[in-house]
């Protein structure tokens, strides 16, 4: 049995987005089916749309998602019937080579849900990163299920999701941002302000902001910035280099998807600094950089995959932190929208007015 739900799909490169009958299969062995009652509209759902992720179009866009659990397949214990969760794009194996070593927050294997999801004549479709959830069902594997605590509201909560974990974790976790560090966030869009908090909640002492829109520097300043820096205006290798002593910063992170910002990311940084790539390359895009400065700086460049997180020790802590007032989740959300706002949420993205367009169902 399959039922029937409205779902936002991409069809073809380039092509605006439109809502469509989609069937979701009942949950087999390890599956969940989810009722999706929020979901966040990411960069990453428009590079899919634009066809810079891969071309199997269809895709089933969304997967920034909370929502509550309607029914489990056989075998499943992670959840059951009613739990509130947010939905997450890596379920660690348990069995693939990097999760046997203990790394599985690098897992090779993550699970998804194994049916597929479909169109009303039976053409599979393809979840946006494992998930599909701008929709009002969604069957993903259940151990993409992670329980968290009821009493956060869906559109702050599903944000965990993808954007705030990515960029949260990329501070925290990959760039290993500690008490007294200096920091700069190349790209202040949901995914930035996130790395931009994560600095904060980790102790540095000094946080730059990178950006070409003023707006959106306005809004790092909410988050925690402790300095901004219009690259449109000024050289921001020099403007960084002017606010760390002539040095640059201990951690660089580059939070936009683009070589130039790459570069800048990188001599940004003091000897012996991390650079930290979480922004998402098309196929196209090449990164240059002269060996002897790669060589002579020292230091590691490491990119970083939804935040090196660990969903189910990592999205139930966020939401300890969000409901003690610790971690700001509502400043992303800039509105609320429905199924079929989807499209025109994508060109408020382009036009810098947004943090955070959240579907809710
Ligand atoms: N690595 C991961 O796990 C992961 C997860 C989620 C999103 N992403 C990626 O992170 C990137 C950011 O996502 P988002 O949702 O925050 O997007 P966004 O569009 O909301 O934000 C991007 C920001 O970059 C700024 N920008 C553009 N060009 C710039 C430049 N040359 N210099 C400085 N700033 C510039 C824009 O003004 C905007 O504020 C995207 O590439 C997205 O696909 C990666
Ligand atoms: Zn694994
Ligand atoms: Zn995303």
């Amino acid at each position: 049995m399959a039922t029937e739900s409205r779902g936002v799909i991409a069809r073809a490169k380039g092509a605006p987005v439109e809502i469509a009958t989609i069937r979701v299969p009942d949950p087999g062995p390890g599956e969940a089916l989810v009722r999706v009652q929020a979901c966040g509209v990411c960069h990453t759902d428009l590079h899919y749309r634009e066809g810079a992720i891969n071309d199997e179009f269809p895709f089933l866009l969304g997967h920034e998602a909370a929502g509550i659990v309607e029914a489990v397949g056989p075998g499943v214990t992670e959840v059951e019937p009613g739990d509130f969760v947010i939905l997450a794009w890596r379920a660690p194996c348990g069995r693939c080579r990097s999760c046997r070593r203990g790394v599985p927050w690098y897992c090779f294997a993550s699970r998804n849900a194994t049916q597929p999801m479909t169109l009303e004549d039976g053409t599979p479709l393809s979840p946006a990163l494992g998930i599909g959830a701008f929709s009002d069902l969604t069957l993903v594997a259940a151990g993409q299920a992670v329980v968290v605590d009821k009493s956060a509201r869906p559109e702050a909560a599903g944000l965990i999701g993808c954007g705030v974990m990515a960029g949260l974790g990329a501070a925290i976790n990959t760039g290993q941002v500690t008490h007294g560090d200096t920091v700069a966030v190349f790209g202040c869009g949901g995914v930035g302000d996130a790395a931009i908090q994560g600095a904060r909640l980790a102790g540095a002492r000094k946080i730059i902001a990178v950006d070409l829109d003023q707006r959106k520097l306005e809004w790092a300043k909410e988050f925690g910035a402790t300095d901004v820096v219009n690259a449109s205006e000024t050289d921001p290798v020099e403007a960084i280099q002017a606010l760390t002593d002539g040095f640059g910063v201990d951690v660089s992170i580059e939070a936009v998807g683009h070589p130039e910002v790459l570069r800048q990311a990188f001599f940004a940084r003091d000897l012996a600094g991390t650079l930290v790539q979480v922004g998402v390359p098309s196929p196209t895009m090449e990164m240059q950089l002269p060996m002897i400065e790669f060589f002579g700086r020292g230091g590691a460049l490491k990119p970083s995959w939804y935040g090196d997180c660990l969903p189910t020790r990592d999205f139930p802590l966020l939401i300890d932190l969000y409901l003690q007032g610790r971690l700001d989740l509502d400043r992303f959300v800039s509105e609320t929208i429905s199924l079929d706002e989807v499209e025109e949420a994508f060109h408020k993205m382009e036009r810098g007015e947004v943090l955070r367009s959240v579907v809710v169902l």
